[in-house]
């Protein structure tokens, strides 16, 4: 492998890889090879032809020389067609072949994968972050497994953005997922909040309000404080959220977020949070630890 500037092979020549690979011709490298199916049935002068020129890539006909041309071998293909693509480029994968999976895929999909490629070659699980048509070669990208950090020190100094986030293949994807978890929960939650301000035509008062609560506390301080203060105070907190509920009724607004509230703080209680923490600890590790010991137990 030429570590300067490695070998590239885009599996899959949709959106992403075709961004990707204008902002690595940029970057430096000379013959990126992308195969698709559609690529590969498609004529010279076919507009998947002139997108690939454009970005500096040349379409090849079959994975087999995909993977014979390139040093690191990028997957960038729906996450359903993963596996099935996987399949048919292992027989030609080498031990030395960085291959990297981009696909958005469960972590299961991802355990499977570097399963099925096993000692073959050095399997990655990279999971994209961001939108990749907007921020390029800047799209920040989470990589796990043992051969990760790898693909990093190959790739940042050309440019990517490679966070390595895990031992094991699999890691990245749950991270992915897990963070979506976060990201469109707090959706619904707004949504619900939202509805209820304008319903009570106090919509702008109830942002700014908000926002003034959450603008100059960093992120890390509110994990703390919330989930800190929610093992301390789930008791006393059930009242003030049933309160919550029956305005919502009284207004015909959703409340589906507000139940789940309700559901939570008791389900705390039941815990023993407000025992095992009478005041607030240094860190959210005690908590977290404390409801994944008490879910182990047999109901
Ligand atoms: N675009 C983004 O900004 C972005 C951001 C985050 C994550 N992602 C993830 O990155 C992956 C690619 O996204 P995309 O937007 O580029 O998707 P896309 O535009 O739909 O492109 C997918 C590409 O994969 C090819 N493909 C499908 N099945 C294949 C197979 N069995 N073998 C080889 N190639 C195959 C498709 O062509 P053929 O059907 O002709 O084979 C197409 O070229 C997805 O998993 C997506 O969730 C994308």
């Amino acid at each position: 492998m030429t570590t300067s500037h490695p070998r590239l092979g885009l599996l899959g020549f949709g959106e992403a890889a075709g961004r990707l690979a204008k902002d690595f011709t940029q970057a430096g490298f000379t013959n990126i090879l992308g195969y698709s199916r559609s690529g590969a049935k498609a004529q010279p002068g076919d507009p998947i032809h002139q997108r690939a020129q454009a970005a500096g890539v040349t379409l090849v006909k079959t994975v087999g020389t995909l993977a014979k041309k390139s040093d690191i071998i990028i997957a960038m293909t729906p996450g359903k067609s993963a596996l099935p693509a996987l399949k048919k480029i292992r027989k030609h994968l080498r031990p030395d072949h960085l291959y990297i999976d981009a696909s958005s895929n469960s972590a299961h999909n991802m355990e499977q994968a570097a399963a099925l490629v096993g000692a073959t070659a050095k399997f990655v699980d990279a999971s994209i972050m961001g939108p990749v048509d907007i921020m390029g070669i800047k799209v920040p990208f989470v990589a796990s497994g043992p051969h990760a950090a790898e693909f990093r020190d190959l790739m940042v100094p050309h440019g990517m953005v490679i966070n390595v986030v895990g031992a094991n293949p699999g890691d990245a994807s749950a991270m992915k997922l897990i963070r979506s978890v976060l990201m469109k929960g707090l959706a619904g939650l707004l949504l619900e909040t939202m509805e209820a301000a304008r319903r009570r035509n106090i919509l702008d008062e109830v942002i700014e309000d908000t926002s003034v609560t959450f603008n100059d506390i960093p992120f890390q301080k509110i994990i703390k404080r919330y989930i800190g203060g929610t093992a301390v105070h789930c008791g006393r907190r059930i009242h003030e959220m049933k309160e919550c509920l029956e305005l919502l009724h009284e207004m015909g607004s959703s409340d589906r977020n507000t139940r789940n509230t309700i559901a939570m703080l008791r389900d705390m209680v039941k815990m023993g949070m407000p025992e095992k923490f009478p005041v607030e600890p240094d860190t959210i590790h005690p908590v977290i630890d404390a409801l994944i010991a008490a879910r182990a137990k047999p109901a």
